[in-house]
């Protein structure tokens, strides 16, 4: 299973809205006969391509897979068909797949056909992998990652408003490869009107996020670079009822997709916002900043895992922002408490990564510790 999780962990940032999953065939002798991932949507499933690599030797092997065998036609054929034509004697599966249509059916399946099935090695592991996916599938929202760069004593820019660059280089390459996976990129209007932000991955990675501004009145400039590259990169601008008709048609003329939320207030309609996404099958949002839109997030319990990168300066100053705006945590006792899940070193930086345990079914799953 470690192996096939290995493979599945090949396809993130490759296949969502689906799930990454690895799959490994062995012999009765224990020899790997046959290995293979989901590599892109819409692609070959991980069984199908590890049973084609292991061909007649499949018969009487046991199959090792990260997730749950689909049992219905989606846009390939189902897999537990595929096992069972196979003559896999055995079936060995970390997680279950929460999608309504296959949801513990794929494994009666393959149980009916006389398979033995064995469930649950590694199942925290092969959760974590595939929360995002969870998460959008379950709750009909992506995945939020809130990422940011703060000093040591916590500001994300000076009382100047200077906020280039408080992380080194490494730690900015290690932000455009997480950018280079995601499908959006959301931010305040006050981030984009400090810092004239790009938000693209650069160099390039496997997707090209949706970047999204979150601005109530339509106040995006029409010289900004997010706007100046909306024909090539696509743009959406989050405004509400009051935005005046004539920013808004002006933004469309220059190519930004705009979403208009009915809900006066700006929190509501950030969750409306999020929902939207999900409806659009976006799976891992990443939200860059800056203090108000992250207070709006936290408040709402809508950040599932924070990237913080922690640089060793001390910026002081009472009006220097903090990374977190609105209402906050009135008791540290009921305060949001990160799961850590590693804490690396990145050149002088320090980056703290983990989840929010409210809300993250995922945290119960590592609670499990498979
Ligand atoms: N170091 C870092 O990692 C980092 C990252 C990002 C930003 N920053 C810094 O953060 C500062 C900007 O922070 P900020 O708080 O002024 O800006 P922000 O959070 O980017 O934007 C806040 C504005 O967004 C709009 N908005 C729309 N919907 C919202 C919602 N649901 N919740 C909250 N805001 C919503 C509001 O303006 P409307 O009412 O007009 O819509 C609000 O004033 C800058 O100094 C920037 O350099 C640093």
């Amino acid at each position: 299973m470690a192996r096939a999780l290995d493979l599945a962990r090949r396809g993130v940032g490759r296949v969502e809205p689906n799930p990454a999953v690895g799959a490994v065939v062995l012999a009765a002798d224990g020899r790997i006969v046959g290995e293979g991932w989901h590599a892109s949507f819409g692609g070959p499933h991980a069984e199908a391509v590890a049973l084609a690599a292991a061909g007649a030797a499949a018969r009487g092997a046991t199959l090792v897979v990260t997730l749950e065998p689909c049992c219905h036609h989606g846009k390939t054929p189902p897999c537990t068909e595929a096992v069972i034509a196979a003559g896999i004697a055995r079936v060995v599966v970390a997680s279950s797949d929460p999608y309504p249509e296959v949801a513990g059916r794929g494994l009666a399946r393959l149980r009916a056909a006389g398979i033995d099935v064995v469930e649950g090695p590694r199942a925290a592991e092969a959760e974590r992998l595939t929360a995002p996916f969870r998460r959008l599938v379950v709750a009909g929202r992506p995945w939020v990652t809130a990422k940011w760069a703060m000093s040591l004593d916590g500001r994300i820019a000076t009382s100047a408003g200077d906020a280039r660059w408080i992380s080194g280089e490494a730690s900015r390459a290690m932000v455009h490869a997480l950018r280079g996976r995601m499908d959006a990129i959301l931010v305040g209007i006050g981030t984009v009107l400090a810092d004239d932000p790009l938000l693209t991955a650069r160099p390039a990675g496997p997707r090209v996020a949706l970047r999204i501004v979150a601005d109530s009145l339509a106040r995006l400039p029409l010289g900004s670079r997010l706007v100046r590259t909306a024909r090539a990169v696509p743009l959406l601008v989050a405004v509400g009822p009051s935005a005046p008709a004539d920013r808004v048609a002006a933004l469309e003329a220059a190519g930004c997709e705009v979403w208009r939320g009915p809900q006066a207030d700006a929190a509501e309609r950030l969750g409306a916002l999020v929902a939207h996404l999900g409806g659009r099958r976006i799976t891992n949002l990443l939200a860059e900043g800056g203090t108000g839109l992250f207070g709006t997030l936290l408040d709402a319990g809508l950040v599932d895992e924070v990237w913080a990168f922690v640089a060793p300066l001390l910026l002081g100053g009472v009006a220097a922002p903090a990374v977190i705006g609105g209402r906050g945590a009135p008791r540290i006792a009921t305060a949001p408490r990160l799961a850590v899940e590693d804490v690396t070193r990145v050149g002088d930086d320090l980056l703290v990564r983990g989840l929010v345990a409210a809300g993250a079914d995922v945290t119960a799953a590592a609670e499990r510790g498979a």
